[in-house]
C-alpha cells in the first residue's frame, strides 16, 4: 500500500531580493513500513523535502499524497525528528514524552504505561525522572524518539538526527532507531549527509543535486543488507560495492562543481 507519494514537487522561496528555486520536479513513493534515504549536497533541498511533508511549508506547485488522499485535506500524523532534540530543559525526561498527550488533553493511565513501555524499549526507564540538561546526547535523541512515538505517526521524517553525537553513539541509536521503526511499522524518511548511515538503515536511497534540488539517481538496497540491523550491515560483504558506487557518483558531482 503507498503511504505517501510525491508527484511533480517544485518549490520556490520568495524573498525581497527575488526567490530561490529550491526543488524542481521531486517524484517518489514509500511504501507501508518503507525506509528512504535521502543524501545531497548542503542546499539541494532536503529539509524542504521533509518541511514540505510535515505540512511546515506549502509547497508551490506539485501533487502530495498520503494514503491517496491530497495533504491539504489528510488528517494523517507525521512524526519529526531533528538534530536538535527540543526536549524542555525544565521538564523531566517522563514530562517531556507527556507532553503532546497533556497538551491534546489525551493524558491518561493507558498514555501513562505507553511512554514507560517506550521508554523501557529505548533504556531510559532509570533516567526519566531526570531533566535533559543531565543527560548525554544520545540519551536525549531516544527520549526524543519516545517523545515522537507517543502521538503514534505513520510516518517518520528524520532530519539528520545523528549528526551531532560521536561515532560510537551514533551507530548504536541508528541501531535502536531502526529497530523500533521495524517493530512498530512506520514507513520512514532519513535526511543524511552519511553515505554509510543511509545504506544501513534504508531500503532505498535518494540522490539528489543542488541548484535547483533535483533527484539525480534511487539506488535500491541490496535485499540482503536491507534484512540485518544497520551495525551487522555495515560489516556485510554487500556493503562496500554500494557505498563505491554512491561515493563515486558524489565525486563526480564534487567535480563538476556541486560537492556535497
Ligand atoms: N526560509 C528560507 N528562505 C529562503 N531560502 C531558503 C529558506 N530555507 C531554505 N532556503 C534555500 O533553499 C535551498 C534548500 O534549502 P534546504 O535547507 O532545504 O537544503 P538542505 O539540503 O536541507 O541543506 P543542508 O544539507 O545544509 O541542511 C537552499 O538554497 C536554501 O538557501
Ligand atoms: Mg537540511
Amino acid at each position: 500500500m503507498t503511504i505517501l507519494k510525491l508527484a511533480g514537487i517544485s518549490h520556490h522561496y520568495f524573498s525581497k531580493n527575488g526567490y530561490t528555486k529550491a526543488l524542481e520536479d521531486i517524484s517518489f513513493s514509500l511504501e507501508r513500513g518503507e525506509f528512504i534515504s535521502i543524501l545531497g549536497p548542503s542546499g539541494c533541498g532536503k529539509s524542504t523535502i521533509l518541511s514540505i511533508i510535515a505540512r511546515l511549508l506549502q509547497h508551490t506547485s506539485g501533487d502530495i499524497f498520503i494514503h491517496e488522499v491530497p495533504i491539504k485535506e489528510s488528517k494523517e500524523e507525521i512524526g519529526y525528528m531533528l538534530q536538535q532534540d527540543y526536549l524542555f530543559p525544565w521538564k523531566t525526561v517522563l514530562q517531556n514524552v507527556l507532553l503532546g498527550p497533556k497538551i491534546q488533553k489525551r493524558e491518561d493511565e493507558a498514555i501513562e504505561d505507553r511512554a514507560n513501555v517506550l521508554l523501557q524499549e529505548v533504556g531510559l526507564s532509570n533516567v526519566k525522572n531526570q531533566y535533559p540538561t543531565e543527560l548525554s546526547g544520545g540519551m536525549r535523541q531516544r527520549a526524543a524518539l519516545v517523545r515522537t512515538l507517543m502521538n503514534n505517526p505513520e510516518i517518520f521524517l528524520l532530519d539528520e538526527p545523528f549528526s551531532s553525537l560521536d561515532f560510537q553513539t551514533k551507530l548504536k541509536l541508528e541501531d535502536l532507531v531502526a529497530t523500533i521503526l521495524n517493530q512498530y511499522e512506520k514507513t520512514t524518511i532519513l535526511v543524511t549527509h552519511d553515505i554509510g548511515e543511509a545504506i544501513a538503515m534504508s531500503d532505498r536511497i535518494i540522490m539528489m543535486e543542488a541548484n535547483p534540488g533535483r533527484i539525480v539517481k534511487i539506488y535500491d538496497v541490496p535485499t540482503e543488507l536491507r534484512a540485518e540491523s544497520p551495525i551487522v550491515a555495515r560489516k556485510h560483504d554487500a556493503f562496500q560495492p554500494i557505498f563505491d558506487t554512491i561515493w563515486q557518483e558524489l565525486e563526480k558531482k564534487e567535480k563538476s562543481g556541486e560537492g556535497i
